[in-house]
């Protein structure tokens, strides 16, 4: 009681603080997600993520270097299409020239295992109306014969040089249709980052701009409903037991209570995706002088490892790792 007890005796220098920090904060954490886009000829910035670029294969294998070498923990790899590539099936997704697997070649030649290399196991950024999955002659998106399409994608990436693939389209099955896959190609040792709760976010929007989207409409047919907690352990468990290797909750901050329980739950390391929306809403804010920017960042970051990620996939990976 006070007088006796003082809270801010530990507060006092920043050798205290840092002594009785609960969390850390280090490169390893961080992985950065990266665009590489076919059909261009030099590094496109992302207006609506402005310091985010869709690369060129050369451009890609510099970045990737450069946050190698900065530290992070791992590079999540998004391909972007020609729109005139995209098709109802997503094509481009399982021809081992699609630009997203040309991508992995590239860094895989070049980063050998040096890092960790993940890529993005979705259809959306190929398909022509912008789903995550194939569609049925309703128009719905059809869970099983899009895990069909996965599955070849899967193995087209394990054999592009990915460490680890990232389901990331909510279908019910996909991590186990997937695992049974690379088992049965000689990938046993490939494994998932599984995008386990994923919700249905507003804040997904930059992301849209920065894959160049072709989506009308939404995705809440099959990702999450932001008013529901139960259902993440639920698919955090199903994941699980399909054989994932990490579990993911995204976005991140408007998901902070999600994440800790997934963090208490979880057998296996949890994932959090600080998402574009939230990197541009701190970079808006910044620019015009709202927020310390460099602060905000190192707050946003502190909070999720907080909340009980073990990673943290953020575009501000290679930078935040060059201070830390
Ligand atoms: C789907 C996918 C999305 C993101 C990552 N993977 C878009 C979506 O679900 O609509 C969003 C990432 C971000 O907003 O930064 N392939």
């Amino acid at each position: 009681m006070f007088p006796t007890y003082r809270p801010r005796r530990l507060r006092r220098t920043p050798a205290l603080r840092r002594l009785v920090a609960e969390t850390s904060l280090e490169p390893r954490h961080l992985v950065l997600p990266m665009f590489v886009a076919d059909g261009i000829d030099t590094p496109r910035e992302i207006s609506s993520m402005p310091g985010v670029f869709q690369h060129t294969l050369d451009s890609l294998r510099a970045a990737a270097t450069d946050a190698v070498a900065a530290g992070v923990g791992g590079l999540m790899l998004f391909g972007v299409p020609r729109p005139e590539d995209k098709d109802a099936e997503g094509s481009g997704a399982t021809d081992p020239d699609g630009i997203l697997n040309r991508g992995l070649r590239a860094l895989a030649s070049e980063l050998g295992d040096s890092t960790v290399l993940m890529a993005d196991t979705c259809l959306d950024e190929f398909t022509d109306h912008g789903h995550c999955g194939v569609l049925d002659e309703a128009g719905n998106v059809d869970n099983d014969s899009t895990l069909a399409r996965y599955v070849d994608m899967a193995v087209a990436q394990a054999e592009a040089g990915a460490h680890l693939l990232g389901p990331s389209g909510m279908m019910d099955g996909q991590v186990g249709a997937i695992r049974d896959a690379l088992d049965a190609t000689g990938f046993e040792d490939i494994g998932q980052i599984a995008y386990s709760a994923k919700y249905a976010s507003a804040f997904y929007g930059p992301f849209r701009e920065a894959v160049g989207s072709s989506l009308k409409g939404d995705r809440r047919t099959y990702q999450q409903d932001a008013a529901n907690r139960r259902e993440s352990a639920r698919e955090v468990e199903l994941d699980v037991a399909e054989g994932a290797d990490l579990v993911m909750v995204k976005p991140a901050m408007s998901f902070l209570d999600v994440l800790r329980e997934t963090a208490d739950a979880s057998p296996v390391p949890v994932a959090a995706y600080q998402i574009s929306g939230e990197y541009s809403m701190i970079t808006a804010a910044a620019q015009n002088g709202w927020i310390d920017r460099d602060a905000a960042i190192l707050e946003s970051l502190t909070s999720i490892r907080r909340a009980g990620a073990d990673v943290v996939l953020t575009y501000w990976a290679a930078e935040a790792a060059g201070w830390l």
